[in-house]
């Protein structure tokens, strides 16, 4: 793993904000553009990211596994969807969302669909318990999700559509949620 020069000028800029000696404060922002450069952090990315910052591999590691937002195997190359499956959700339809996931892209967490377009993982609660149950694709968040407008959005977003993220019932996160009225 290297990172593209323009990658690198930045992850050398963010190194100048810290104190001499304290460069490992710039551990995340290092190991998140190098998630974006290839989608997910491979092995050498984070041993890269360590030697850089002159922190142990498994130090670095600490933190990449410590936050779900860092993926440590390739994702799908259309998106990786993360289902909250905290209480809130849980409680609106989380499973159904779940089985989803196992039915459309595969039966368990982090394998790639077949056409490698898709992952998914379940994930601790993503602050949007209003909008339950929901679902962070890419960097947005869709909500008010069921099994019917999910397993729908999946397949728009398998034929190359981005569709527009939030409620997908069209509702204000202030508004009651459908069924309790
Ligand atoms: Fe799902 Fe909070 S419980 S967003």
């Amino acid at each position: 793993f290297a990172f593209t020069p323009a990658n690198l000028e930045w992850a050398e800029a963010q190194m100048t904000k810290y104190p001499e000696g304290r460069q490992a404060s710039a551990v995340i922002p290092l190991l998140w553009r190098a998630q974006e450069q290839e989608g997910w952090l491979s092995r050498p990315a984070i041993e890269e990211v360590g030697r850089m910052l002159d922190m142990a591999y498994i130090r670095v590691l600490e933190v990449a596994t410590f936050y779900f937002m860092f993926q440590l195997q390739p994702v799908g190359s259309v998106a990786h969807i993360q289902v909250c499956g905290t209480t809130s959700c849980m409680i609106c339809g989380a499973e159904d969302l779940i089985a989803v996931c196992k039915n459309k892209i595969a039966p368990r967490a982090h394998q790639l669909s077949d056409d490698g377009k898709f992952s998914w993982e379940e994930v601790e609660c993503l602050g949007a318990c209003a909008n339950a149950p929901m679902a962070q694709i890419g960097k947005d968040y869709y909500e008010d999700l069921t099994a019917d407008n999910f397993a729908a959005l999946i397949d728009r977003m398998a034929a190359g559509e981005v569709p527009t993220p939030g409620s997908q019932q069209g509702r204000f996160a202030s508004e009651p949620a459908p069924g309790l009225t």
